[in-house]
């Protein structure tokens, strides 16, 4: 089943130039990059997007952090990707992440954990409509759809 993920570069991924390498994982693993925007997020909009967490202890580091920088948002494409990217991604916390994850190879503190990523469809839908237009996401076909899948 094709899905969408926000796949969200935080600001500590852009400062140290890594968003290109990042983006690229998921590009050599087969899924398409619908939409990408570069922007320094309101602390409103952040948040809104973290308003799950709002009780939580962190939630004001949390929120000063993401709105610290530019962050490289995305919308990502491909067969169950959701979870396929909460994998690649790795665990919260980077010193728990495996090596051969994004947060297992780049970063060491939660804090400061690179990335952010859907973890479910609900959420997918909710992220994307908060970051992006309909109008600011392309469907295209890739010519090597049918030797990934
Ligand atoms: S989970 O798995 O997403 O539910 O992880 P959780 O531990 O509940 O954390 C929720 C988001 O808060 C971020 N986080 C933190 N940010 C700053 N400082 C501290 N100490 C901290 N602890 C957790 C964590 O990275 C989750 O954000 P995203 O963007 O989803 O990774």
């Amino acid at each position: 089943m094709k899905q969408r993920s926000f796949v969200m570069l935080k600001p500590d991924a852009v400062k140290r130039r890594l968003a290109g390498e990042v983006l690229g994982r998921f590009e050599n693993r087969g899924l398409k990059i619908l939409a990408a925007k570069l922007l320094v997020i309101t602390p409103e909009l952040a948040k809104e997007h973290y308003g799950e967490h709002s009780e939580r202890p962190f939630f004001k580091d949390l929120v000063e952090y993401i709105t610290s920088g530019p962050v490289l948002a995305t919308v990502i494409e491909g067969e169950e990707c959701i979870s396929l990217i909460r994998k690649m991604v790795g665990a919260t916390n980077p010193q728990e992440a495996d090596l051969g994850t994004i947060r297992g190879d780049y970063a060491i503190d939660t804090g400061r954990n690179i990335i952010h990523a859907s973890d479910s469809e609900t959420s997918a839908a909710r992220e994307i409509a908060l970051f992006f237009e309909d109008s600011e996401i392309y469907d295209y076909s890739m010519p090597d759809e049918e030797m990934i899948y």
